[in-house]
C-alpha cells in the first residue's frame, strides 16, 4: 500500500473524487460525482461541490486536485470552460482554506497525463509522450522521457482559423453534428499538425470520447502510434492525487 491522497477531478459540467492509492496508482474507494451547473458553472458551486465530496469521504489528509485551466503554483491564469471569476484564484487559499486540508493543484490534463504515463497506457514509455483529452474542451500533457512539461495548453494552439478545441474537441462534434468519419478527419488533422510540432513517439486519446477508439482509428492517418488512454474515468482523479508530489 502507498501513500492515500484524496483526489478530486474538477470538470466542466462535474466534480468527481475518490480515495487514491499512490503506490499502486489506484482508486479503493467508490468514485463520487457532483453534478454542477452546465458550463461554466459558479466558482461557488463548484468549491461547494468539493467540500461535498471531502466530507463524504469524511477526508482528513492531503488532497491533489485537476483544474481544467493553466495552473501555475496553484494560481489558475485562464478560465475557458469555467467561470471566468477563477483567474487569478490561488487553489490553495480557495479549496484548502474552505475545508483546513492541505491541496496540491495541477492542470486536469496533466493529472490524466501523470496517472496514464505512470500507471496506464503510457506506462514506462520513453521519448516524447502526449496525451490529449478530448471533452468540453481539449487538453494537453507533453512528457519527455517520463519528465512532464505542464501547462501546454495545446487545445488552444492556433488552427483553421480558432483555436483547435473549437475545431475538433468532442463537444464541437456534439454541436456540429458531425459524423465520426468527418470529426475523425479532423482530429487527424490536428494530430498531423502536432506530429509537425513535436514528433511525438505516442499519443494518447483520452476523455469520454476515448471509449469509441475503435469508430474513429481508422480516420487516424497520421504517422505516429496512437492509442486509446487506458485508465477510463479514474485518469483524472488518480492524477489530481498524484499533484501533492508535483
Ligand atoms: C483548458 C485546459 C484544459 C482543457 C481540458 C481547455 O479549455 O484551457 O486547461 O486542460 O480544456 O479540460
Amino acid at each position: 500500500m502507498g501513500k492515500k491522497v484524496l483526489g478530486i477531478d474538477v470538470g466542466a459540467s462535474a466534480v468527481k473524487g475518490g480515495i487514491v492509492d499512490l503506490g499502486k496508482g489506484e482508486m479503493i474507494s467508490e468514485r463520487f460525482k457532483i453534478k454542477t451547473a452546465s458550463p461554466p458553472a459558479p466558482m461557488k458551486e463548484v468549491v461547494d461541490a468539493f467540500a461535498k465530496i471531502v466530507e463524504h469521504f469524511d477526508w482528513k489528509g492531503e488532497i491533489g486536485i485537476g483544474f481544467p485551466s493553466l495552473v501555475k503554483n496553484h494560481v489558475i491564469y485562464t478560465a475557458s470552460n469555467v467561470d471566468k471569476a477563477w483567474i487569478g484564484q490561488d487553489i490553495q487559499k480557495v479549496f484548502g482554506g474552505r475545508v483546513g486540508l492541505p491541496v496540491f493543484a495541477v492542470n486536469d490534463a496533466d493529472a490524466a497525463g501523470l496517472a496514464e504515463r505512470a500507471f496506464g497506457g503510457g506506462q514506462g514509455k520513453q521519448g516524447t509522450v502526449l496525451l490529449l483529452t478530448l471533452g468540453t474542451g481539449i487538453g494537453s500533457a507533453l512528457f519527455r522521457n517520463g519528465v512532464l512539461i505542464p501547462n501546454t495548453e495545446l487545445g488552444h494552439l492556433k488552427f483553421k482559423g480558432d483555436i483547435a478545441e473549437k475545431y475538433c474537441s468532442s463537444r464541437i462534434k456534439e454541436i456540429e453534428n458531425l459524423s465520426m468519419k468527418k470529426w475523425g478527419g479532423r482530429l487527424n488533422n490536428y494530430l498531423k499538425h502536432l506530429d509537425r510540432l513535436f514528433s511525438p513517439d505516442l499519443i494518447l486519446i483520452g476523455g469520454g470520447i476515448s471509449r469509441k477508439f475503435d469508430k474513429f482509428k481508422d480516420y487516424l492517418t497520421v504517422d505516429v502510434e496512437v492509442r486509446p488512454a487506458a485508465m477510463k474515468n479514474i485518469a483524472g482523479i488518480v492524477g489530481a492525487a498524484m499533484a501533492v508530489n508535483v
